[in-house]
């Protein structure tokens, strides 16, 4: 079964997908990662990331891959290279071209088919378009401020303050969720969770529990 993780920047996603998929023994997939590693692909290459056109030739070129929970584009670990800074600020730039997601989205579902078809993947429209069929689908949300809290121990908020932090995470959230092509949002048969003051066990002891109602 596919069990879809959606949700704004620093929400807790990876961590609750990442703790949930390991009390399930299924596979975790990081989808943020497949455009990170595209978005480096895009610098590497010297291509304008503004250009559609660009990005799509990039993202043909490329292979990208998730193995034992590291990112590889073209066979190379790229893990912790797509968490820079100027990786995070173009990212979602990149990821709002239709055919570039439509790229991205084929490998996604392909990894998934490579895995068995089980999997706890998570991102930004898991539920609404990558995995639309899924048994369990997910929404966390969370207040900005305690998503910037969160994030500030992260390698891309690396020295900044919690205020420019959430300045961040509102900027790439409008973002995300103002573009045209798959825009953040839960998919209407998603369970939404606040999460602003549950501990990351009792966000995954609830989804625990709505993956035993469906598996009944
Ligand atoms: O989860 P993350 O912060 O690593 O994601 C980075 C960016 O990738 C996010 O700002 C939007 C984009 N993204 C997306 O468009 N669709 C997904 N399924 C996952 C991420």
């Amino acid at each position: 079964m596919v069990v879809t993780v959606d949700g704004p920047a620093g929400v807790g996603k990876s961590t609750v997908a990442r703790a949930l998929a390991a009390a399930l023994g299924i596979p975790y997939l990081d989808t943020g990662a497949f455009y990170r590693a595209l978005t480096l692909a895009v610098q590497r290459a010297g291509a304008d990331s503004t250009d559609g056109e660009a990005v799509l030739q990039v993202a043909r070129a490329s292979r990208l891959d998730y193995a034992g929970g590291a990112m590889l584009l073209d066979g190379e670990v790229v893990t912790d290279a797509v968490r820079a800074a100027e990786v995070g600020a173009l990212v979602s730039v990149v990821s709002a071209f239709p055919e570039v997601r439509r790229v991205v989205v084929q490998q996604q579902r392909d990894w998934v088919s490579r895995h068995g078809g089980r999997a706890v993947v998570e991102g930004r429209d898991i539920g609404t378009v990558v995995f639309p069929e899924a048994p369990v689908k997910v929404y966390l949300i969370a207040d900005a401020a305690e998503r910037a809290r969160r994030r500030a121990g992260d390698a891309e908020a690396a020295g900044l303050k919690v205020a420019d932090i959430e300045h961040q995470l509102r900027a790439r959230d409008h973002l995300d969720s103002t573009r045209e092509a798959s825009p953040l949002r839960p998919a209407e048969d998603a369970v939404v969770i606040d999460t602003t003051a549950l501990p990351v066990e009792q966000v995954v002891a609830l989804i625990l529990g709505l993956v035993a109602e469906a598996t009944d």
